[in-house]
């Protein structure tokens, strides 16, 4: 009797203890003019129900508190915005109030120079570098012939066998990546590069504690001997003086006077930034491309019909160039209705640098504002029957339109490598839809 009176009495002053606890976090916060919300437990705040529930954490909170609502996140006092306009706002006045608000083990990890983490004019100089070597002229008459070789190769032997379509697409992203960056084919040296850099990618995903054992601490390493490799690679072509075709050589040749020069470190930093972000979109989008043609065998017609009119009067062997790219409307449509279905990019993070208002709110400065974009994915006014694939819904609208804007970012920010993603993704489907003629003749295997 006296334990079960003390097991009850523990439980309830536990109890009290902790809706003390949250209800002092909550007053800690409770600023004038904060959006409505809630700020869970001191320090971790809603990390634990943000990362376990995913998007259905943000649509809960949203059906209770509007479009606009606060939460402490990823170690941060967090406004999370849905309302379209509203992120149009905050992604086109970079620099008013909003900068690039990443978390640390990113910073961390992708480095100082990053292009996503750098502001002001240094952010003009890395981007200026980075348009240069991925613009469309540079895509039409060096990355494409390079993408198309190997894309070529590398589905060539799939039939008849069960591929991990998952993979497959995120090997396929990353070497192909390489060979674009610097001339850089199968075989040892890739393999040493792949092993780092999805040692890297985990490391930008974590909590930053940099014990031995932990993803950061594993990041963190994998960063060094990525620096180390990038600095032997820039120090032989110095020595060599060799000609390559590549973007690095493109980087390393840029003239002193020029507005896009940069020093090794940004070289180095630039290149890590450009390959960590196409591999995560790239692969998701080409894998769960992949999945939508499976499942809806009326698109997988209309694409392959597109793909097969390019291929009539080539052979085997012909590459595709920049205007059959150019001619690839309905594909097009596909690589965008995925972007949206799939929702590769749930949104993205800015921090106010002041006290911001917006919609009769006030966020205070130094709040991460995440521009959750997720939603507006699958809100019926924008997309009519939004849970239905129908990349017909994508023709003949103007590629600079509200909807695109969500998929690839706005502003100063804006993707600058949307252009080269979609290049390679068509690029892939290409080849897939017209080496595999038969839906069957491929077992897909997604987890
Ligand atoms: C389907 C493919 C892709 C999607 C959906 C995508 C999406 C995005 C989005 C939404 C942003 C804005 C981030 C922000 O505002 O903070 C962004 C930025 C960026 N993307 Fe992409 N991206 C794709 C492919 C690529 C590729 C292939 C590259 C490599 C060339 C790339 C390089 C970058 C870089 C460097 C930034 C940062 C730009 C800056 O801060 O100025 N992306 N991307």
């Amino acid at each position: 009797m006296v334990v079960l009176a003390m097991v009850i009495g523990l439980a309830v002053s536990l109890l009290v203890t902790c809706g003390a606890v949250l209800r002092w976090n909550e007053v800690r916060y409770r600023k004038k003019g904060l959006p409505p919300g809630t700020m869970g437990w001191p320090v971790f705040g809603e990390t634990t129900e943000f990362l376990k529930q995913g998007p259905s954490f943000m649509k809960n909170q949203r059906l209770r508190y509007g479009s606009l609502f606060k939460s402490h996140i990823l170690g941060c006092p967090t406004v999370v915005c849905m309302d379209p306009e509203l992120n149009r706002f905050i992604l086109m006045n970079e620099g008013k109030g909003f900068v690039p608000g990443y978390p640390q083990s990113m910073l961390d990890i992708l480095g100082r120079s990053n292009i996503a983490a750098v502001r002001g004019d240094m952010h003009k100089t890395m981007r200026s570098a980075m348009l240069g070597i991925v613009s469309p002229p540079v895509i039409r008459d060096q990355l494409l012939p390079k993408i198309d070789e190997f894309m070529r190769s590398y589905i060539d032997n799939w039939g008849g066998r069960v591929i991990d379509i998952q993979e497959k697409t995120k090997e396929m992203a990353l070497m192909s990546a390489l060979k674009q960056i610097a001339s850089i084919e199968t075989g040892p040296v890739s393999e040493a590069l792949k092993a780092e850099i999805f040692r890297l990618v985990l490391g930008t995903l974590s909590l930053p504690i940099n014990v031995p054992g932990t993803n950061y601490h594993q990041g963190f390493k994998a960063r060094k001997r990525l620096v180390y490799i990038l600095r032997q690679l820039i120090e032989e072509r110095r020595v060599s003086g060799c000609y390559h075709d590549d973007m690095l050589d493109s980087l390393l040749k840029i003239d002193d006077s020029s507005r896009g020069k940069l020093d090794d470190e940004q070289i180095i930093d630039l290149i890590i930034a450009l390959v960590y972000s196409g591999y995560e979109t790239v692969s998701t989008t080409s894998m769960m491309a992949v999945k939508y043609l499976h499942d809806h065998p009326g698109v997988l017609v209309e694409l392959r019909n597109e793909h097969l009119e390019i291929r009539k009067g080539k052979s085997r062997e012909d590459a595709i160039d920049w205007s059959d790219y150019k001619s690839m409307r309905f594909t097009r449509a596909v690589i965008l209705e995925t972007l949206r279905m799939a929702t590769v990019v749930n949104g993205v993070l800015r921090k106010t640098t002041q006290d911001v208002a917006m919609k009769g709110f006030t966020i205070p400065k130094g709040w991460r504002i995440y521009v959750y974009t997720r939603e507006i994915n699958y809100d019926p006014l924008m997309y009519p029957q939004p849970l239905s694939f129908n990349p017909w819904r994508w023709l003949g609208k103007n590629m600079d339109s509200h909807q695109h804007f969500m998929l690839f970012g706005g502003g100063a920010r804006m993707c600058p490598g949307k252009e080269l993603g979609t290049v390679e993704i068509a690029t892939f489907l290409h080849y897939f839809v017209t080496r595999y003629r038969c839906a069957n003749s491929l077992i897909f295997c997604l987890e």
